[in-house]
């Protein structure tokens, strides 16, 4: 009997499309996992075969978001009207009755159901797959076997208890909820086993973590933990409120090599009376003394922040001290905001005559964009001529590696056309890329 003898129809397929953060994306993953477990093959994206479902894994953030996710909604049941479609997420668990009036949506299940795929679509492991036998022991070809090699996101975190006036993320994500200590050690050690480069901690609320514990662990606590573990070959953190970057975790940024020098600080804004009336527990000092801090034990690292642009009552005055709080801080990585009512938050509140308009909301987000690029491009800039560990992420359509630095910089490479997913290589960097933001170099043997 040949190998191809032993192949059946292929599985049917789902797609499981996500908008949002990494807590979403990590939803994400763990759907796509559910829906293998019931004998399909799942993908994150629409470009293989006709999906028989698709999940819609949807964010609510802003108003902006709401309507990227009604637009994919309205597309994928235009697109594959046979599919059955699944939303979840934040927007479905705010406004589940705004989705479901879309048609050719099958299911809208809240962030409390959204694991819960047994009566929402069809199990199919009753279908005898067989697997090539060349293939046997061989990983799926989802993009989980290929972040299998390369970066995993663990949750160690859900939820959050602070009351910022703008935001509708405790209201679609609950209380804050840590996991075990022992319970994310475990999980981590498996995720280096089957052969991650790079752990990344996540949460919904990062620096909340062990808040609800009565163990009295601190994020700084889980990552040491992890630290200990054989064989791990980078531990990030993401998005973290700056208050909650406490001394223990200064001291591992200085100590840890394998600690990526790259911290995400939840900033929101640089001006103080805006950070009071949003209910931020940080000032703008607070920012920049965490900076300087870090700086001091890590000088290579970088700096990511969240910030919103047109907050009611942000004067220019305030808008240009969160310009000048980026430009003192290095902040490079921006994801600035626009800011929006959301529903049921406090700052929707606010009289309409101290609202900053849209179009100035606009021109502010761009200006504000334009300096992270080009505190970014001058960070990359300084790279050049430097060889800079790359954990490498894929190979791209043009033949070269893309991965990134420990400082989060992303690479693109030349090699000898062999470098696997996964591996951790050098790269003699050589030259910018004509927009900045992505360094050029080559694989040093
Ligand atoms: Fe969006 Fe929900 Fe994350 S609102 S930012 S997907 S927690």
């Amino acid at each position: 009997m040949s190998d191809t003898d032993d192949i059946s129809p292929s599985p049917p397929t789902a797609a499981v499309l996500t908008l949002g953060c990494r807590v979403n994306q990590t939803d994400s993953g763990r759907i796509r996992h559910l829906l293998e477990q019931k004998g399909y093959r799942a993908g994150s994206g629409l470009d293989g075969a006709a999906p028989e479902v698709v999940v819609i894994n949807t964010c609510s953030v802003t108003l902006e978001s709401d309507r990227q996710a009604r637009q994919l909604v309205r597309k994928v049941a235009r697109n594959h009207p046979d599919a059955e479609i699944v939303v979840t997420g934040c927007y479905a668990q705010r406004a589940p009755e705004e989705l479901r009036a879309i048609e050719g949506v099958g299911h809208v299940l809240g962030n409390g159901e959204k694991f819960d795929l047994d009566g929402v679509v069809a199990d199919r492991r009753l279908i005898p797959i067989k697997v090539a036998a060349t293939e046997r022991g061989v990983e799926p070809q989802s993009d989980g076997a290929v972040a299998g090699r390369t970066r995993a996101t663990l949750q160690i975190q859900n939820g959050c208890d602070e009351r910022c006036t703008f935001c509708i993320v405790p209201s679609v994500r609950g209380r804050s909820v840590s996991q075990p200590l022992s319970d994310i050690l475990e999980q981590a050690r498996t995720l280096v086993e089957i052969g991650h480069g790079e752990i990344v901690l996540t949460g919904i609320n990062l620096g909340a973590y062990g808040r609800d514990l009565e163990s009295g662990e601190t994020v700084s606590r889980v990552v040491r933990g992890v630290l200990q573990l054989p064989g791990l070959r980078r531990l990030r953190l993401s998005s973290i409120d700056p208050v909650d970057v406490e001394q223990a975790l200064i001291d591992l940024f200085a100590t840890e090599p394998r600690l990526c020098p790259h911290l995400h600080l939840s900033v929101q804004s640089g001006d103080d009376t805006i950070l009071k009336r949003m209910h931020r527990r940080n000032s703008r000092q607070d920012v920049l003394d965490r900076i300087v801090a870090l700086r001091r034990v890590r000088p290579e690292i970088t700096f990511g922040a969240d910030l919103i642009v047109g907050f009611p009552t942000e004067s220019p005055e305030a808008f240009r001290n969160s310009l000048s709080l980026v430009e003192q801080g290095g902040i490079g990585h921006l994801h600035v905001f626009r800011y929006s009512d959301r529903p049921g938050v406090a700052a929707a509140d606010i009289p309409r005559r101290f609202r900053v308009p849209d179009q100035e909301i606009k021109r502010r987000s761009g200006v504000l964009r334009a300096l992270g690029e080009r505190i970014l491009n001058q960070q990359n800039w300084r790279m050049v001529g430097q060889s800079v560990p790359i954990l490498v992420e894929k190979r791209r359509r043009d033949g070269l590696i893309e991965g990134h630095s420990a400082h989060f910089l992303t690479v693109h490479a030349l090699d000898r056309g062999q470098t696997q997913p996964g591996a951790m290589v050098l790269v003699q960097i050589e030259a910018l890329e004509r927009s900045g933001g992505v360094l050029m170099g080559r694989v040093v043997d």
